[in-house]
């Protein structure tokens, strides 16, 4: 979860590792196989680890490549044109692997297989079963278990065990910004109980947890019986000895839960906060619900509590309507703000939202050049800030053992992401110098 300063990284395919072995595993169960593969936010990585249980339980063994499996789920992001893209060149694969055999089952899942476009792709590429995001349960009758939407909630954490774990606390969005297509597919916002959320904690924690991330499309809007974000995230702070939280809406962000931040020591020190742009004639036309001056401050609310936090957001560049002045006001913003990454995007129209029909689009080659410049202007800012880092002395969190070639990657408490040569495996602390930093990562010796 580094974050880049281009496209979100998590947009990706990965494949999570097998954490546990299958439970009913005997060798004729065993010899079925499934792979999964995860686009996408960190929601999906959290669907994909509930289907994984699925999988396990059914007694499917995981594998990393398509041509080794009898059943290939593909965990879907519909954010942007250009995921939908990617999916088609995998089903392409994935069918000319089924002609050859190689494949026999293939599942569409996630907010693609919540779209309007779902029945559409499941007729050209002959896909097997499409699941949206609120029936992913329905996973388990497929694969043969009895189907227990009771008991493959999202309440239930995915596969038990590991280092660090993503809990979700509420599910859907109630805002309609104008170019988003997650409240058509996710729905709107449904919160779960604060004691639910404990419960999942605690159980994780005793599983061996030590980082929990509490998701939610628009996670500090949580709310229940009286009860608001900061009053949960300072409650499950109580239990878990590392925890974030993602992503966050600039208009329910409480000063109070900034403050809880900088005060609370098992809180990392790490704010995503997205602004989208710096004008606010754009914000209006986005329906964002905030000026960028009442986003500014609550930077500033930011810097003054968590001093040494990192601070990153989303920009979309070239929504249509936005002229050379919207474009200078997002720099501006850029440079008052000072933000150590941020994730920009070029504007993608997306079926049924408003910007998608909206008059006066932005030419391509003028939302390339204003892509780089606010590239640039992200990249100098994050630079000058890690720059900062270099010399002290850090305590970081292993979150990816050593690859093969490389070093390890951690993270620091202030929620800088570090590379530290280091065979200490995901979920262990160390402690090291930082010798250089780039724009996008900071990079460490040999731990002290
Ligand atoms: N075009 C470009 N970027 C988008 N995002 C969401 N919808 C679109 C779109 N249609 C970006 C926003 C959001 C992030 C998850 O993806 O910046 O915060
Ligand atoms: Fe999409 Fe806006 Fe909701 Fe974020 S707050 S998920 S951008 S509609």
């Amino acid at each position: 979860m580094t974050p880049t300063t281009t496209e979100r990284n998590g947009m990706d395919a990965r494949v999570v590792p097998l954490s546990r072995k299958p439970r009913r595993g005997d060798a004729g169960e065993a010899s079925r196989t499934a792979c999964i593969r995860t686009f996408g936010c960190q929601m999906n990585v959290h669907d994909s680890d509930r289907m994984r249980r699925m999988l396990l339980d059914a007694g499917y063994a995981e594998v990393q490549r398509y041509e080794d499996a009898d059943l290939v789920i593909l965990n879907t992001c519909y954010v942007r044109e250009n995921a939908v893209n990617r999916i088609r060149g995998h089903l392409g694969e994935l069918n000319r692997l089924r002609r050859e055999g190689r494949v026999k089952k293939i599942a569409l899942t996630g907010c693609i297989g919540a779209s309007d476009e779902a029945t559409e792709l499941q007729e050209q590429y002959g896909i097997d079963l499409v699941l949206g995001t609120h029936n992913t349960y329905e996973l388990a009758e497929f694969i043969g278990l009895p189907t227990m939407e009771e008991t493959y909630t999202p309440e239930l954490p995915g596969v038990e065990g590991q280092k660090s774990a993503f809990v979700t606390i509420m599910t859907g969005c109630n805002y309609r910004c104008s170019y988003c297509v997650v409240p058509r597919v996710r729905g709107r916002m449904v919160c779960r109980p604060l004691e639910n959320v404990l419960g999942e904690v605690r159980r994780l924690v005793r599983s061996g947890t030590n980082y929990v991330t509490l998701l939610g499309q628009t996670v500090d809007a949580w709310r229940h019986e009286g009860r608001r974000f900061c009053d949960l995230l300072e409650a499950v702070a109580e239990e878990a000895p590392r925890v974030w939280f993602t992503t966050s809406h600039p208009s329910n962000m409480e000063d109070r839960t900034l403050r809880a931040i900088g005060e609370r020591e098992t809180i990392v020190k790490k704010l995503h906060l997205p602004v989208q742009s710096g004008s606010d004639r754009m914000l209006r036309m986005m329906h964002r619900g905030y000026k960028a001056e009442r986003y500014r401050r609550k930077i500033e609310v930011f810097r003054e509590h968590v001093p040494d936090g990192t601070l990153s957001t989303d920009i979309i560049v070239g929504h249509p309507g936005e002229t050379e002045s919207d474009h200078e006001a997002t720099l501006k913003l850029i440079e008052d703000c000072q933000f150590d990454s941020a994730y920009i995007f070029k504007f993608s129209p997306r079926r049924g939202t408003e910007a998608a029909g909206m008059q006066d689009v932005v030419p391509p080659d003028v939302v390339q050049r204003r892509f780089l410049e606010v590239l640039r202007a992200v990249e100098q800012s994050a630079f000058r800030r890690n720059q900062r880092k270099v010399g002290g002395v850090e305590e970081v969190y292993i979150r990816h053992g050593r690859a093969d070639s490389g070093r390890a990657v951690g993270e620091t408490w202030s929620g800088h992401a570090v590379h530290v040569d280091t065979d200490a495996a995901p979920g262990e602390y160390v402690r090291a110098c930082i010798e250089a930093a780039g724009p996008h990562v900071l990079y460490a010796g040999r731990p002290l």
